[in-house]
């Protein structure tokens, strides 16, 4: 037999398990796939209608072919926040909108917190979604509202016609959405141009509550309806743009296969613009620009940060069919701080603060700003025919005369005077207003394919300024975004990136259990292979940790020396191996731990249910959020890895390591203080779980019913008990040769420094073992390899 019986049960474990592994995501993942009829995929190409003719329209000084729309995120109305949440929404309501007086309103997402007051678990609120309703009757909200669901808004949420579902009874759009089954669409025409947007809820269709509830996924079934929705039919009239409305970006959404075999980058070839938020603004400014340009499909993805903190918002204009947006803020000083005072839903009493004043906004829509040009979507050469800069200028101010408008190109006052041409009254949404100003210019004295600057200020009667800057090229051509980290996020395919560092890192582990174990199996202890397999290695060792400490020889040094530890790993500690091999194998076959995810569901098939490395399995239903990859992302690494590379540390004798006589230098992982890192990081692997337990249920079932805590037991054992564990007294061990004699690997004499070493070693000998160093110090000395049996004396000089 080539193996021995153990290495045989060990891979065909791991070969039925993997296939298990296998079998258990694609089930999982079912949902996703779609049943392509189509012997190859259908896909669309991206469109290049403007590289041909542009319908020879102008941009001129005129109000025409022009509309703006707003788009919110994040509200998180809030019954326990007293600053920001809220109150900044309401303050919107009362004296943004009507100032903006958009086309419509999207808003995309977590409309509501949905958590407790320490914000720790979350369940839904009847309290906050009626601040919802109330401030949007108030404010006179009647048409062109939209809103979607957020993951907050579906925070233990057992399904769609659940109670617990407040949104359908309590948001503007449920009807529509449900009716769409989780995509709906408007339309708008405006001058010669035809507008679709498109809004979609990836929100999990049963919906945990905290913290497995990040992620968002779109299955077949949603993505037939994206399909029909964004690409249509064949002969359907062409959308001079599409844009889509969404909760997450595109990197936080699993996206399925359509029936047809469409892709989300089919869906991306066609629209032009993806809304989204979600991630907030990320922490320390790392997303101040979520936002990226895929050179692929031709469309930008714009994250917006959120109304809770920041009180932002965001005013987008198309013009003449170049696409232009400004990400604005509330003015924050402005906004009174209301502690202890929560708005709240009283009958009888008004929910709408006093009005703000607010500074004027500015948006220039031509020349667009060259960052955000989509070259094959827009008509660009539009701009370096334009008549007119266009800008739009949003103000309490009634009357246009009284505004001062300011414009410089790359620092220079700009010649011709700014004109107001707007039509209508500002006041609330869709009322045919457009606050639009035009200046004079020749777009020809700046055709030079430079970047130039286009710098727009506006000041009130009251002092107060709003400032746009548009960095434009009059040839129409795109510049990069140089969004640094927060482009880069825009575009990692978080969901996918997630599971595949989690595969790769389960993998290695696998490997290192495996592998090294069927070596030992060819080099059994005691067989004339032990010593020929093991004895070079060693040398090399010896020979490398004599040599000068080059970066080069400590590489190589290190590289030898894990992997002799590797090998010794199963042989010296076989009981660790086989645990920590079984628990390998769980993760990716079995349950990790039963949970209570749901807990205001009726049903206890509702409330419980199963984690799994490849989704949550709920009311025997998949539901495969990205969020159970993204806990193995740490579990797997700091619960498991770290524990396979402590006891691959431990598994070679460090006596093994040098000549002994030479030197006895005590390896990291035996000193006091690494020992305690081990035993810190242990206990905070336990607090993990502990407060998994807290979000999901408790002891039972989520702390019992867990394998991880089974894991972390029988790791704290072998911490405490197992080979140079913590209790374990260890007795000096001296490797195969004596103080006065030879190495035995190595064959060097090691006479040389044999007093100025024998004293180190006594030094050792009294860290270690306090009990032996009696004036005649003996010790016996077992080689590993149960060989070299040498009973050393000592004796002090
Ligand atoms: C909309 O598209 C049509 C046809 O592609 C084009 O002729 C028209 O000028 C576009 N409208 C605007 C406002 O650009
Ligand atoms: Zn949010
Ligand atoms: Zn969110």
């Amino acid at each position: 037999m080539l193996f021995s019986l153990p290495s045989w049960i060990a891979l065909i474990a791991t070969l039925l398990c993997t296939l298990r592994a296998i079998y258990l995501d694609k089930w999982a993942t079912a949902d996703l796939q779609g049943t392509s009829v189509h012997e190859s995929p259908r896909h669309v190409e991206g469109p290049n209608r403007w590289t041909m003719s542009d319908g020879n329209v102008v941009i001129g000084t005129e109000p025409d072919n022009i509309f703006y729309f707003v788009q919110l995120s994040d509200l998180h109305i809030s019954q326990f926040q007293s600053k920001g949440y809220t109150i900044h929404f309401l303050h919107f309501l009362k004296s943004a909108l009507p100032t903006i007086s958009p086309e419509f309103v999207v808003v995309t997402g977590d409309l509501t917190d949905a958590k407790d007051a320490r914000r720790i678990t979350s369940s839904q609120h009847l309290a906050e979604w009626r601040v919802y309703e109330k401030a949007l009757s108030e404010a006179g909200v009647v048409d062109g509202w939209y809103d979607l669901r957020g993951n907050h808004d579906c925070f233990d949420v057992p399904g769609w016609y659940d109670a617990a579902n407040m949104y359908k009874d309590y948001a503007v759009s449920s009807r529509r959405l449900e009716d769409g089954q989780g995509v709906y669409e408007w339309e708008i025409s405006k001058g010669t141009g035809k507008y679709k947007f498109v809004a979609f809820d990836a929100c999990p269709k049963r919906g945990p509550s905290r913290p497995f509830n990040f992620f968002g996924y779109m299955p077949s079934s949603g993505m037939n309806r994206l399909a029909d929705s964004i690409i249509g039919s064949e002969d359907k009239e062409p959308y001079n743009h599409t844009m889509v409305f969404a909760h997450y970006p595109t990197t936080t959404v699993a996206f399925g296969t359509s029936d047809d075999g469409y892709t989300y980058t089919d869906l991306a070839n066609q629209f032009s613009v993806y809304f989204c938020g979600h991630l907030h603004k990320l922490l320390g400014g790392l997303g101040d620009s979520l936002k990226g340009y895929d050179p692929k499909t031709h469309s930008l993805e714009l994250e917006l940060g959120d109304m809770k903190d920041h009180a932002s918002y965001r005013i987008v204009a198309v013009d003449h069919d170049l696409i232009s947006f400004v990400d604005v803020n509330l003015p924050l000083p402005q906004i009174p701080f209301t502690a202890p005072h929560i708005p709240k839903a009283i009958d009888g009493e008004s929910i709408l603060p006093e009005s703000i004043d607010m500074p004027p906004v500015v948006l220039i829509t031509n020349p667009k700003e060259a960052k955000w040009i989509l070259q094959y979507k827009e008509p660009v050469a539009r701009i370096a025919q334009s008549e007119a800069l266009r800008f739009l200028v949003f103000t309490q101010e009634q009357d246009p005369d009284s505004l001062r408008v300011e414009i410089t190109i790359d620092g220079i006052q700009h010649p011709y005077p700014a004109q107001y041409k707007g039509v209508g009254d500002a006041n609330g949404i869709g009322q045919g207003y457009t606050p639009l100003w035009i200046s004079e210019w020749d777009p020809q004295s700046f055709n030079d394919m430079e970047e130039h600057t286009l710098r727009i200020t506006v000041t009130d009667s009251a002092g107060r300024q709003g400032v746009d800057e548009s960095v434009f090229k009059v040839n129409g051509a795109r510049i990069d975004i140089n969004g640094g980290p927060g482009e880069w996020i825009i575009w990692t395919k978080l969901s996918l990136s997630l599971k595949r560092c989690c595969i790769l890192v389960i993998g290695s582990i696998l490997a290192i259990l495996l592998i090294p174990k069927l070596y030992s199996d060819y080099t059994p202890i005691g067989s004339p292979r032990y010593t020929a397999a093991r004895d070079p290695i060693l040398k090399r060792i010896h020979t490398l940790s004599k040599e000068p400490h080059t970066l080069a020889n400590r590489t190589r040094y290190h590289v030898w020396l894990w992997t002799l530890r590797c090998i010794d790993m199963p042989r010296n500690m076989p009981i660790v191996w086989a645990g920590t091999l079984i628990y390998t194998l769980m993760l990716i076959s079995l349950p990790w731990f039963k949970g209570e995810f749901i807990p205001v569901a009726q049903k206890s098939e509702d409330r419980y249910g199963l984690f799994y490395l490849f989704g949550i399995r709920l009311s025997d239903e998949w539901v495969p959020l990205a969020d159970t990859w993204m806990f193995a992302l740490f579990e797997v690494p700091f619960g498991l890895a770290a524990f396979v590379v402590v006891w691959i540390w431990r598994a070679t004798d460090s006596a093994d390591l040098h000549c002994s006589g030479t030197s006895r230098i005590r390896t990291l992982n035996e000193r006091a203080w690494f020992k305690a890192l081990v035993v810190i990081m242990w206990l905070w692997r336990v607090s993990e779980v502990l407060a998994l337990g807290s979000f999901y249920g408790g002891v039972w079932p989520t702390l019992v019913q867990n394998s991880i805590i089974w894991w972390l037991l029988f790791a704290g054992v072998a911490i405490a008990a197992g080979k140079d564990g913590i209790f374990v007294r260890r007795s000096v061990k001296e490797r195969n040769s004596s103080i006065w004699g030879r190495c035995i690997v190595c064959h060097k004499s090691t006479t040389g420094q044999e007093e100025d070493d024998t004293r180190r070693s006594l030094l050792d000998n009294m860290d270690d073992d306090p009990g032996s160093h009696s004036s005649s110090s003996s010790s016996t000395t077992e080689s590993l390899q149960g060989l070299n049996v040498v009973k050393v004396r000592k004796s002090r000089k």
